[in-house]
Protein backbone atom coordinates (compact mmCIF):
# COMPACT_ATOMS: atom_id res chain seq x y z
CA UNK A 1 0.00 0.00 0.00
CA UNK A 2 1.40 3.32 -0.77
CA UNK A 3 0.86 6.19 2.40
CA UNK A 4 1.69 9.42 1.16
CA UNK A 5 4.47 11.85 3.07
CA UNK A 6 2.90 14.59 4.44
CA UNK A 7 5.06 17.77 3.31
CA UNK A 8 6.68 19.59 5.89
CA UNK A 9 7.85 22.67 6.65
CA UNK A 10 9.92 24.15 9.45
CA UNK A 11 10.40 27.17 11.07
CA UNK A 12 12.48 28.01 14.13
CA UNK A 13 14.76 31.02 15.50
CA UNK A 14 17.40 28.66 17.74
CA UNK A 15 18.96 25.79 18.26
CA UNK A 16 16.46 23.76 16.57
CA UNK A 17 16.70 20.64 18.95
CA UNK A 18 12.73 20.32 18.26
CA UNK A 19 13.45 20.14 14.28
CA UNK A 20 16.09 17.64 14.98
CA UNK A 21 13.84 15.54 17.18
CA UNK A 22 11.39 15.44 14.17
CA UNK A 23 13.70 14.26 11.46
CA UNK A 24 14.52 11.78 14.16
CA UNK A 25 10.95 10.59 14.03
CA UNK A 26 10.90 10.39 10.65
CA UNK A 27 14.18 8.04 10.62
CA UNK A 28 12.46 5.61 13.33
CA UNK A 29 9.38 5.31 11.14
CA UNK A 30 7.38 6.95 14.10
CA UNK A 31 6.33 9.63 11.85
CA UNK A 32 5.26 9.55 8.22
CA UNK A 33 6.79 13.04 6.25
CA UNK A 34 9.25 14.64 4.49
CA UNK A 35 10.99 18.07 5.34
CA UNK A 36 10.88 19.73 2.57
CA UNK A 37 12.67 23.07 4.10
CA UNK A 38 13.82 24.99 7.06
CA UNK A 39 13.43 28.24 7.69
CA UNK A 40 14.59 31.00 9.60
CA UNK A 41 14.23 34.71 10.57
CA UNK A 42 17.96 33.91 12.25
CA UNK A 43 21.32 34.40 10.16
CA UNK A 44 23.02 32.24 13.32
CA UNK A 45 20.18 30.05 13.93
CA UNK A 46 21.74 26.03 14.68
CA UNK A 47 18.17 25.09 12.98
CA UNK A 48 19.78 25.88 9.58
CA UNK A 49 22.51 24.28 10.02
CA UNK A 50 21.16 20.94 11.58
CA UNK A 51 19.10 21.22 8.32
CA UNK A 52 21.89 21.64 6.14
CA UNK A 53 23.60 18.58 7.68
CA UNK A 54 20.65 16.71 6.63
CA UNK A 55 20.75 17.86 3.37
CA UNK A 56 17.20 19.98 3.66
CA UNK A 57 16.70 23.48 1.68
CA UNK A 58 17.26 26.48 4.27
CA UNK A 59 15.89 29.61 3.67
CA UNK A 60 16.51 32.81 5.39
CA UNK A 61 13.46 35.09 6.44
CA UNK A 62 14.88 38.45 6.00
CA UNK A 63 12.17 40.56 8.17
CA UNK A 64 13.77 43.74 6.87
CA UNK A 65 15.71 44.77 10.32
CA UNK A 66 12.61 44.65 12.51
CA UNK A 67 13.20 42.95 16.08
CA UNK A 68 10.00 41.15 17.05
CA UNK A 69 7.50 41.52 13.80
CA UNK A 70 7.05 39.45 10.80
CA UNK A 71 6.11 41.61 8.38
CA UNK A 72 3.33 40.94 6.19
CA UNK A 73 4.88 41.17 2.73
CA UNK A 74 7.29 38.63 3.89
CA UNK A 75 4.32 36.43 5.09
CA UNK A 76 2.81 36.83 1.81
CA UNK A 77 6.07 35.96 -0.18
CA UNK A 78 6.58 32.95 2.44
CA UNK A 79 2.75 31.56 1.96
CA UNK A 80 3.55 31.44 -2.01
CA UNK A 81 6.87 30.20 -1.45
CA UNK A 82 5.51 27.34 0.43
CA UNK A 83 2.52 26.70 -1.89
CA UNK A 84 4.63 25.98 -4.97
CA UNK A 85 7.05 23.61 -2.85
CA UNK A 86 3.85 21.34 -1.82
CA UNK A 87 4.04 21.98 1.71
CA UNK A 88 0.80 20.57 3.51
CA UNK A 89 2.00 21.64 7.41
CA UNK A 90 4.10 24.11 8.65
CA UNK A 91 5.43 23.55 12.04
CA UNK A 92 7.05 26.20 14.37
CA UNK A 93 10.00 24.89 16.80
CA UNK A 94 11.21 28.11 18.38
CA UNK A 95 9.97 30.66 15.45
CA UNK A 96 9.67 33.63 18.09
CA UNK A 97 7.87 36.27 15.88
CA UNK A 98 3.90 36.10 15.50
CA UNK A 99 2.34 34.76 12.42
CA UNK A 100 -0.92 36.33 11.26
CA UNK A 101 -2.78 36.28 7.96
CA UNK A 102 -1.64 35.74 4.89
CA UNK A 103 0.10 33.08 6.11
CA UNK A 104 -2.71 32.11 8.28
CA UNK A 105 -4.89 32.29 5.28
CA UNK A 106 -3.13 30.03 2.92
CA UNK A 107 -2.52 27.39 5.73
CA UNK A 108 -5.65 27.19 7.43
CA UNK A 109 -5.39 24.67 10.08
CA UNK A 110 -1.86 23.91 9.05
CA UNK A 111 0.68 25.51 11.08
CA UNK A 112 1.58 23.57 14.62
CA UNK A 113 3.44 25.18 17.37
CA UNK A 114 4.99 23.81 20.59
CA UNK A 115 5.38 25.92 23.30
CA UNK A 116 7.27 24.85 26.59
CA UNK A 117 4.13 25.28 29.27
CA UNK A 118 0.63 23.70 29.60
CA UNK A 119 -1.15 26.41 27.89
CA UNK A 120 -3.29 28.22 28.57
CA UNK A 121 -0.85 28.86 31.30
CA UNK A 122 1.96 30.75 30.48
CA UNK A 123 2.02 31.83 26.75
CA UNK A 124 4.49 34.06 25.44
CA UNK A 125 8.09 33.95 25.94
CA UNK A 126 10.36 32.13 28.83
CA UNK A 127 7.42 30.15 29.80
CA UNK A 128 9.50 27.95 31.80
CA UNK A 129 10.44 31.12 34.11
CA UNK A 130 7.32 32.10 33.91
CA UNK A 131 5.87 28.52 35.39
CA UNK A 132 8.90 28.96 37.89
CA UNK A 133 8.25 32.15 39.28
CA UNK A 134 4.44 31.15 39.41
CA UNK A 135 5.34 28.81 41.97
CA UNK A 136 3.09 26.00 40.23
CA UNK A 137 4.16 22.61 41.00
CA UNK A 138 3.58 21.31 37.67
CA UNK A 139 4.07 22.96 34.19
CA UNK A 140 5.18 20.99 31.11
CA UNK A 141 4.36 21.24 27.07
CA UNK A 142 1.43 22.26 24.29
CA UNK A 143 1.46 21.05 20.81
CA UNK A 144 -1.25 24.00 19.08
CA UNK A 145 -2.69 24.68 16.26
CA UNK A 146 -1.85 28.45 15.47
CA UNK A 147 -3.90 31.16 15.10
CA UNK A 148 -3.84 34.59 15.24
CA UNK A 149 -3.44 35.05 19.26
CA UNK A 150 -0.06 34.57 20.98
CA UNK A 151 -0.01 30.85 21.76
CA UNK A 152 -3.97 30.55 21.58
CA UNK A 153 -4.57 28.27 19.22
CA UNK A 154 -6.58 24.83 19.56
CA UNK A 155 -4.61 22.57 21.65
CA UNK A 156 -3.56 19.19 19.73
CA UNK A 157 -1.67 17.43 22.84
CA UNK A 158 0.25 18.18 26.59
CA UNK A 159 2.64 16.53 28.22
CA UNK A 160 3.21 17.20 31.81
CA UNK A 161 6.77 18.10 33.84
CA UNK A 162 6.91 18.12 37.71
CA UNK A 163 8.56 21.39 39.29
CA UNK A 164 11.17 20.08 41.43
CA UNK A 165 12.41 21.59 44.62
CA UNK A 166 15.89 24.05 43.81
CA UNK A 167 14.91 23.70 40.04
CA UNK A 168 16.57 26.46 38.23
CA UNK A 169 14.84 28.10 34.60
CA UNK A 170 17.50 25.99 32.59
CA UNK A 171 17.04 23.09 34.52
CA UNK A 172 13.29 23.52 34.28
CA UNK A 173 13.49 24.20 30.46
CA UNK A 174 15.56 20.80 29.85
CA UNK A 175 13.55 18.62 31.36
CA UNK A 176 10.54 20.35 29.38
CA UNK A 177 12.40 19.82 25.99
CA UNK A 178 13.10 15.77 27.05
CA UNK A 179 9.33 16.11 26.72
CA UNK A 180 8.82 18.35 23.95
CA UNK A 181 11.32 16.07 21.42
CA UNK A 182 8.69 13.07 22.31
CA UNK A 183 6.19 15.35 22.12
CA UNK A 184 6.11 17.16 18.81
CA UNK A 185 6.59 13.79 16.29
CA UNK A 186 3.83 12.11 18.21
CA UNK A 187 1.44 15.17 17.66
CA UNK A 188 2.46 15.89 14.29
CA UNK A 189 1.75 11.90 12.84
CA UNK A 190 -1.68 12.69 14.64
CA UNK A 191 -2.65 16.00 13.12
CA UNK A 192 -1.44 15.05 9.90
CA UNK A 193 -2.87 11.70 9.40
CA UNK A 194 -6.06 12.89 9.14
CA UNK A 195 -5.03 13.90 5.33
C1 LIG B 1 11.48 25.25 22.74
O1 LIG B 1 11.54 25.01 24.12
C2 LIG B 1 10.12 25.76 22.33
O2 LIG B 1 9.08 25.19 23.06
C3 LIG B 1 10.26 27.22 22.60
O3 LIG B 1 11.56 27.54 22.17
C4 LIG B 1 12.41 26.41 22.34
C5 LIG B 1 13.13 26.14 21.04
O4 LIG B 1 14.11 25.16 21.18
N1 LIG B 1 9.27 27.99 21.90
C6 LIG B 1 8.73 29.10 22.37
O5 LIG B 1 9.04 29.60 23.44
C7 LIG B 1 7.70 29.72 21.44
N2 LIG B 1 7.03 30.80 22.10
P1 LIG B 1 14.78 24.46 19.93
O6 LIG B 1 15.26 25.57 18.99
O7 LIG B 1 15.93 23.70 20.50
O8 LIG B 1 13.76 23.58 19.27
Amino acid sequence: MHVMKIRLAIMGSGSGTNCQSIFQAIDDGRLNAHVTTVLSDNPEAFILERAKRRGVPTSLLDCQGFKNKFPENVQEALAKQLRELGVDFICLAGFMRLVKSPLLEAFPKRILNIHPALLPAFPGVEAWKQALDAGVKQTGCTVHYVDAGMDTGEIIMQAFVPVLPGDTPEALHARIQIQEHILYPAAIQSATARL
